[in-house]
């Protein structure tokens, strides 16, 4: 019988900077859960991290970090195309195609360039500028369904869809157009010191975030000392922000739901609530934390399995890259025109 195609699902993350537990529970945890029913592309986006400047070496090791962390969550090589962005050229190839076919103005009302631009006065390259022609090729090349994307790149996979919308109109059907994936639990874990605020690892107190690379006991401070409010009770309610991140990071470890967590604690402190939440993250990560110090130690591994994802990537990508030079009318050879890994 013939089996039904899965849809595509495409996704990537920045390699500077070890993932939070926000981004564990909100992003990458439901990459893990998704890729069971879809057919999932997963990649290090180290071409966009270069839009900001980077020092070689770091970008190097984090590229690698981030690329195990991927397989360390849970991702199997096999079944998902796990990838490094630099790898599969066809990413640099498209971008420039769809650089022309991308308004100045549409660009320019991008808010993420605005503040980056405003954040890095000192480097506002045109790289950053074309940032999310750049994401539009990620996600069109794979011809992808789905995105799973927080809130601040909504606006990015829009100009993805006005781009495809744009190219398709011209030319004919080339590009799936793709949709946001907006996950529902634990989508937006807040920061452990200022909980109306977005946990962030470019935070500047260690103390409002916890990296999934954490220790047990770094752990264990950061909820001790996370801000509450002056009321005592742990329930789920408007103006409890802190107590509210709490309830949503301990239900999404645990799986249990927040009235559930109100009885827990119904007779109990604050102190008791954050020590249960801190072990809880503690047993989460543990697994996660082992796993990539293991695949760290075996880069033999990792390059074969960035070079699995990359030779995957390249030949769904290249396809779409192939169509695309065609409508638009470059001359064809019959030979590849760009590399392919051998
Ligand atoms: N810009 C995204 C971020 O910083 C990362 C990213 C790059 C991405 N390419 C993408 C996300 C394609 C989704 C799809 O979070």
């Amino acid at each position: 019988m013939e089996q039904q195609k899965k849809q595509r699902v495409l996704s990537a993350i920045q390699p500077t900077g070890m993932p939070t537990l926000g981004n564990y529970i909100g992003a990458l945890r439901n990459w893990k859960a998704m890729s069971d029913e879809y057919d999932c592309a997963y990649a290090v986006a180290d071409l966009h991290a270069i839009t900001i400047r980077q020092d070689p070496k770091e970008l190097r090791r984090q590229s690698m970090e981030m690329f195990a962390v991927l397989l360390a969550i849970g991702l199997d090589p096999e079944k998902s195309i796990i990838f490094l962005q630099s790898h599969v050229n066809t990413h640099a190839q498209l971008a420039w195609l769809l650089n022309c076919y991308t308004q100045f103005g549409e660009a320019s009302r991008m808010t993420q360039f605005k503040d980056k631009s405003r954040a890095h006065a000192e480097n506002i390259n045109v790289g950053l500028f074309t940032y999310p022609v750049l994401m539009a090729a990620d996600i069109l090349l794979y011809q992808a369904h789905y995105v799973p994307v927080g809130a601040d790149q909504k606006q990015h996979l829009e100009l993805a869809r006005d781009i495809a919308e744009r190219f398709n109109g011209v030319y004919g059907k080339v590009f799936t157009l793709p949709e946001p994936f907006i996950g529902t639990v634990g989508a937006r874990v807040m920061s452990l010191q200022e909980p109306n605020q977005k946990m962030s690892k470019s935070d500047a107190n260690p103390r409002a975030y916890v990296s999934i690379m954490d220790t047990p006991d770094q752990i264990m401070k950061k909820f001790k000392s996370a801000v509450t409010d002056s009321d005592s009770n742990v329930r789920y309610a408007q103006g409890k922000d802190g107590i509210n991140n709490l309830m949503c990071i301990y239900s999404a470890c645990t799986g249990k739901d927040f009235a559930a967590i109100e009885r827990e604690f119904e007779c109990k402190g604050y102190g008791d609530f954050k020590t249960a939440v801190g072990e809880a993250v503690v047993d989460e990560l543990r697994p996660v934390q082992e796993r990539v110090i293991k695949l760290l130690d075996d880069k033999a591994y990792l390059e074969d399995c960035a070079k699995m994802g990359a030779q995957k990537a390249l030949r769904i990508g290249g396809r779409t890259l192939d169509k695309c030079m065609k409508k638009i009318g470059f001359w064809q050879m019959r030979v590849q025109k760009y590399s392919r890994l051998t």
